[in-house]
């Protein structure tokens, strides 16, 4: 199966499933890792392992629609049975959406549905709560909306801070994603009413 994951920055996800696939042997490959910012740290990442990269600028676009309509151009070029967002900082168009509905997933550092968009560290404080985590799903119109593959939990400490808080759910993550991607590629899940179901005895 061809993988490509889609980066705006870090990629340390990116990173934690490329060297799950490689380690893991997984039956997939990572076809391509591609950015909207040119300084995308993780890009040097995915060069130094030999993995293809492209980058399209969504500042050279006039629209939303245009940039994800080239988007979508330079992403369906690698054939790609699923395309992982890995820290991936733009809303998609539902034109976008749709068409890569059912093989796209996302990870979104809080337990869905609670605390979707941004500053998610800062808003599960500001809420005091005990438990935060990451949520891996598909991805669907909604932001941060779609069925639900995996979810990992955290406790929140005295005197967390957002970036106390952060590298304990990233820590996580790098867990988290890497599994639910092979549970994919090893055609473990199935949509049945907006829920995911895992099928463990494969
Ligand atoms: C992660 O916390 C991820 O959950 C969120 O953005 C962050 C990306 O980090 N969507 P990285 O680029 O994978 O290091």
């Amino acid at each position: 199966k061809n993988i490509v994951i889609l980066i705006s920055g870090r990629g340390s996800n990116m990173e934690a499933v490329v060297r799950a696939a490689q380690a893991e042997q997984w039956p997939a490959r990572i076809a391509a890792v591609i950015s909207n910012r040119a300084d995308a740290l993780g890009l040097a990442f995915a060069d130094e392992h030999g993995i293809p990269t492209a980058v399209v600028a969504n500042k050279d676009y006039p629209s939303r629609e245009a940039f994800d309509a080239a988007l979508q151009q330079v992403i369906d070029g690698y054939q790609p049975d699923l395309v992982v967002l890995a820290g991936f900082m733009r809303i998609l168009t539902p034109a976008f959406t749709a068409h890569y509905a059912g093989r796209m997933l996302n990870i979104h550092p809080s337990l869905l549905p609670l605390f979707p968009g941004l500053h998610t560290h800062e808003q599960a404080l500001a809420a005091g709560m005990k438990e935060h985590g990451a949520t891996v799903h598909f991805v669907t119109a909604e932001l941060d909306h779609g069925p639900m593959v995996d979810q990992a939990s955290v406790p929140v400490l005295p005197g967390d801070t957002p970036a106390t808080l952060s590298a304990r759910v990233l820590v996580q993550e790098h867990t988290l994603y890497p599994r639910a991607i092979r549970w994919f590629v090893e055609d473990r899940l199935t949509i049945a009413d907006g829920k995911v179901i895992v099928d463990h005895n494969k």
